[in-house]
């Protein structure tokens, strides 16, 4: 008698561990969503101009590409896929042509070749594209 109540205390303790993790865990993924939206920082007013400076040389300025040069950038899923966390680290470092995953055998140059673009002005860059793409 006394060992199944010990057996009935220790699954009660048991599924109240179990319904305290789960409530815990169903609340992770709200926790998770506002911080990856908050990396969404740019201005796509003050990347704009950034765009027009830098990459609409290779790329156009309504970033429609260049035969030759860059590419459409208002069509592509690269930019759509990826999240601004990590077209900013694409933007970083570039494609060069010897990248197996270059597809036109034209260098893109980390920061289109233009130093002077931190990280909050390729942010703001990349809210521009975001206003470009269809
Ligand atoms: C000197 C020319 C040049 C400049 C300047 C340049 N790019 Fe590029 N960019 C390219 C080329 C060429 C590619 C295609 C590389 C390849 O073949 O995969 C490319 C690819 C890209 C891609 C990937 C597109 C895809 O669908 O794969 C993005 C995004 C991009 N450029 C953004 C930018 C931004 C933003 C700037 C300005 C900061 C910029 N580029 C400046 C030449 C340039």
């Amino acid at each position: 008698m006394k060992k199944q109540l010990v057996i009935l205390v220790f699954i009660l303790l048991v599924a109240w561990v179990l319904a305290g993790c789960g409530g815990g865990g169903s609340n992770e993924p709200a926790a998770v969503a506002p911080r990856e939206e908050a990396t969404s920082s740019g201005d796509p007013e003050a990347g704009q101009p950034l765009f027009v400076g830098t990459c609409s040389a290779c790329h156009g300025p309504e970033g429609l590409g260049v035969t030759g040069l860059g590419k459409d950038l208002t069509t592509s899923t690269f930019v759509s896929e990826r999240s601004d966390a990590e077209m900013l680290e694409f933007l970083k470092t570039g494609r060069p042509a010897s990248d197996p995953l270059n597809t036109t055998g034209v260098d893109m140059p980390p920061k289109g070749g233009n130093p002077a673009l931190d990280d909050a002005k390729l942010l703001d860059i990349i809210a521009y594209l975001r206003t470009l793409e269809k």
